[in-house]
């Protein structure tokens, strides 16, 4: 009964919200966005916790199943329509969980319709021609996207061919044949406790994630601005890339992310990263501390709907099939895409800044080209025009503007993430891009020093 209400709590909390992760992996969010960890939705509930949980997990498994036999069944009243919540859960409990006692209204009410219930569900194995209800999960199961493991060699620790060559020891590994410094890996490899990963010589990094910092593509010796930086994941791909000459200033809005940021930082071996705990928003463009800043790496909070195949987002009843964006996702999305907007438009003002990539890790258009889009002629009056990172790869923006091909997206299912990179670089920088790829094309038989002077 107990960890009934709290799951309802659970469940509701989730379809006005994000979703619930599988792991406690990077989360992109700031404590405007709305966004929950998995420990702050947990949190909400006061005993039991873990059988609270496991109670909401296994109803959203079986949710699909639930709607179906409560369908079926033809019980349910407006009034239990309401309450659909807390009919889910207890009807999981019916069907598939704990004997169920008859302590609430909500239960004396399914208990006494168990029968139909059950005969829904024996009806919909028929139909469904499976044996088990847990036949009837695997069907309606999404299949998971299986996507091969990167790891980016933090050369500031180790080159790649040494880590190449000792990963390669006990698993296949190969170089990214785009994104340098990255490896990839099988899909199901776990590097979690390989000793490169726990003495950071290599960070688990995603393909699209790596993509950023090397769009950015700062110089050894420049002064860079990571925007919005916590956990630090690209704060210290910059810092590899510059080969630890120049300095980065990384800003991070949230206390408890900074100390991650730290870490990060530490466990890298950069020294030549400075922490900044504030809003970057406070950042003063023309203070002399940020004269000399040439480059701006801003990946802002933003609804992570691109990482969603990474949790149990698919299982919400938010997520079913049909459903239109409702109030609050739409009312989210669009406070999201203004900070987004409001914090690229100040990256841009910094004077001395000449490239600034601008990322996320959604698939909404409203939080990607239509900021990119809405900052255009500001951008201009600065003298930034969009630039083309990574010209080789395939899928770029959506066809929303002129200027979309610049844009790259990454798509969720093809590519595992859903990322997307704008790059705006100053006129007279307009050929760094173009440059770059001449020489990524041809860096088999070029030191990657040669590329980027
Ligand atoms: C998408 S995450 C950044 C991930 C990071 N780039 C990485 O690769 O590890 C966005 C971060 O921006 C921070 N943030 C949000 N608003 C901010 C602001 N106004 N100023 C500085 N940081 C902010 C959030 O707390 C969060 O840590």
């Amino acid at each position: 009964m107990e960890e009934q209400r709290g799951a309802v709590g659970v469940l509701r909390k989730e379809r006005g919200s994000e979703g619930i992760r599988k792991c406690p992996r990077r989360r992109c969010s700031s404590a405007s966005s709305g966004v929950h960890k998995i420990s702050d939705i947990i949190g909400l509930v006061f005993r039991n916790k873990k059988a609270t949980f496991a109670l909401v997990c296994q109803t959203l498994k079986h949710l699909p199943i639930i709607k179906d036999v409560l369908d079926a069944a033809t019980i349910l009243n407006a009034k239990w329509k309401r309450q659909q919540d807390l009919i889910y859960i207890i009807t999981y409990d019916i069907l598939f969980g704990q004997a169920v006692s008859l302590v609430g209204d909500a239960e004396k009410f399914l208990m006494h319709r168990k029968d139909a219930l059950q005969t829904a569900l024996a009806r919909l194995l028929v139909k469904k021609n499976v044996k088990t209800p847990q036949d009837l999960v695997d069907l309606y199961r999404i299949p998971e996207v299986s996507k091969p493991r990167y790891v980016r060699v933090n050369t500031l620790k180790m080159d790649v061919d040494s880590a190449l060559l000792e990963l390669g020891q006990q698993n296949m590994v190969e170089k990214d044949n785009m994104v340098p410094d990255l490896l990839v890996l099988p899909p199901s490899t776990d590097l979690h406790n390989h000793p490169l990963v726990t003495n950071g010589s290599v960070f688990m990094q995603g393909k699209a994630s790596s993509m950023v910092a090397a769009a950015l593509d700062p110089k050894p010796g420049w002064e860079v601005l990571d925007a919005c930086s916590a956990p630090g994941n690209k704060t210290v791909h910059l810092a590899a890339l510059m080969r630890g000459k120049g300095k980065i200033i990384a800003c991070e809005l949230n206390k408890e992310r900074v100390i991650r940021l730290k870490e990060t930082i530490k466990l890298s071996g950069a020294s030549n990263i400075e922490v900044l705990h504030g809003d970057f928003l406070n950042c003063n463009p023309n203070d002399s501390s940020f004269s000399k800043v040439r480059a701006i790496l801003l990946d802002p909070s933003c609804s992570g709907s691109g990482t969603a195949s990474v949790r149990l987002d698919h299982l919400l009843p938010s997520n079913a099939a049909g459903h239109a964006a409702g109030v609050t996702d739409t009312e989210r999305l669009n406070k999201l895409a203004a900070f987004q907007r409001k914090v690229l438009m100040h990256a841009l003002s910094f004077p001395a800044v000449e490239r600034v990539v601008y990322s996320t890790c959604s698939i909404h258009q409203i939080e990607n080209e239509d900021v990119v889009k809405s900052v255009l002629p500001l951008a201009a009056s600065y003298g930034f025009q969009l630039a083309t990172p990574f010209p080789q790869w395939q899928r770029r923006g959506l066809p929303v503007f002129e200027g979309f091909q610049h844009l790259l997206r990454t798509d969720p299912v093809e590519d595992g993430e859903g990322f997307f990179i704008a790059l705006f670089t100053k006129r007279d920088d307009k050929n760094h891009s173009e440059k770059q790829a001449t020489c990524r094309n041809n860096s088999k038989s070029l030191a990657r020093d040669s590329c980027t002077e």
